[in-house]
């Protein structure tokens, strides 16, 4: 059986700056993971050294055969205190951007992803209402600069996930405080900010974070969208899981999916799409989640292998949302690449069987194009469809690399 993807489906790998450039050196993550006693494994450090490298993954990936490139911007680079924008570093990202097209990559670019200025953060960051109109301000002066280079733009990286941390760790509303340990203290103090304000994006008040983020969407897209000289689409991507109900949990189940994504994926229908990026399943019981299933393995993250969960959750997205869907995040981190090209084969049959049935499905990134740092688990989970060695940085693709880039260059596969 072949599976054939539409005429202009994009075919990419994503990446966001913090995990893959090195020292972001001006943002809340970089104090939040040196300070011993947060959680973190490791400390970000040289990360991939893309800041330097980017000539080298874009002309990588184009060889492979991809036809797309996500990646963010750094706020903390191009902002890193309040009003002051580098002009170099908005330049560097000029680069970036002509390497891509350079290379016949259409550059999908994220504004946020999880780390802020810390001057941001230290005012209170997604929880803090003066934050949306920063966003939006950075939004516009980086579009100003960038604009006419950008191929597809999102807003914020899951801007839902403080909400699905919150219940994954079980924090109860109660962000970091209740989730990492004695240094956080003093993480607060290196940002600048008093303890209790504190709020840093994967782990912030999931209740306050909710209207600050959606308030930073619809006031980022339409920055955007008015310093834009070219058009093209703007919308924001979400994390998703294929919420499952057991017999009696299907109450929970949504309310659970309203709670996870609800205002967002209305949000989303002012929007040209949303990005869809999904990993597992979660199962819900009438209580609460169920612990992972007997039988399914776990992976490095934690949760179940689950590859069809991706056509669980376009379809989800799709008749909610009513916009076209991009699906900005899918992959696995694993140590057996043969298990990598498993996932992502039967993740693609689930997207064929979604487009077969009139799902306006634009692209496939899958994550990521490195293997590359995974915020508090460190380097340990290998997501890349490339190997980088932590002395050298030397990249090797590995065999799902080539796999996938097939696929991509004939817009089909052999199922
Ligand atoms: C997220 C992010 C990525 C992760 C990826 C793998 O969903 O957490 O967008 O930054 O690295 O999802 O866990």
């Amino acid at each position: 059986m072949t599976v054939r993807f539409p005429p202009g489906f994009l075919w990419g790998t994503a990446t966001a700056a913090h995990q893959v450039e090195g020292s972001n050196l001006a943002s809340d993550f970089w104090s939040l993971e040196h300070t011993p006693g947060t959680g973190f494994k490791e400390p970000s450090g040289d990360a991939c050294d893309q800041w330097h490298r980017y000539r080298e993954d874009v002309a990588l990936l184009a060889a492979l055969g991809f036809g797309a490139y996500r990646f963010s911007i750094e706020w903390a680079r191009i902002e890193p205190e309040e009003g002051r924008f580098s002009v170099a570093v908005l330049d560097h990202y000029r680069r970036v951007l002509a390497a891509c097209h350079e290379h016949g990559l259409v550059p999908f670019v994220t504004y946020h992803h999880f780390t802020s200025p810390r001057w941001v953060t230290a005012d209170g960051g997604m929880t803090d209402e003066r934050t949306a109109d920063r966003f939006a301000r950075f939004c516009e002066r980086a579009t100003a600069h960038l604009g006419d280079l950008i191929g597809v733009a999102c807003t914020i990286n899951e801007p839902n996930t403080p909400i699905l941390v919150s219940h994954t760790l079980g924090l109860d509303g109660k962000g970091l405080e209740a989730f990492s340990g004695d240094g956080v203290a003093e993480a607060a103090r290196r940002c600048g900010v008093a303890r209790e304000r504190f709020q840093p994006f994967l782990f912030a008040d999931a209740a306050r974070t909710r209207d600050v983020l959606l308030l930073a969407h619809r006031k980022g897209r339409d920055a955007i969208k008015a310093a834009r000289r070219r058009d093209f689409p703007v919308g924001v991507t979400l994390s998703m899981q294929d919420d499952q109900a057991v017999p009696g949990g299907e109450a929970r189940r949504d309310r659970m999916r309203d709670e996870l994504y609800g205002g967002f994926l209305e949000a989303a229908r002012e929007d040209d799409f949303v990005g869809v990026q999904t990993y597992t399943r979660k199962r819900w019981g009438k209580d609460g989640g169920l612990a992972n299933e007997d039988g399914v393995p776990t992976l490095v993250m934690g949760y179940e292998f689950w590859p069809e969960a991706l056509e669980a959750t376009i379809r989800y997205a799709a008749r909610e949302a009513r916009v076209p869907i991009h699906v900005t995040e899918n992959g696995i981190g694993t140590d057996d690449d043969a298990q990598r090209i498993e996932y992502v084969r039967r993740a693609l049959v689930g997207v064929g069987r979604c487009l077969a049935d009139g799902i306006d499905v634009r692209s496939y990134f899958y994550w990521s194009l490195l293997d590359n740092f995974e915020w508090l688990f460190g380097y340990e989970p290998r997501f890349g469809l490339v190997d980088v060695d932590r002395k050298t940085q030397l990249r090797t693709p590995k065999p799902s690399a080539h796999w996938l880039g097939k696929i991509a260059r004939a817009n089909a596969l052999e199922a």
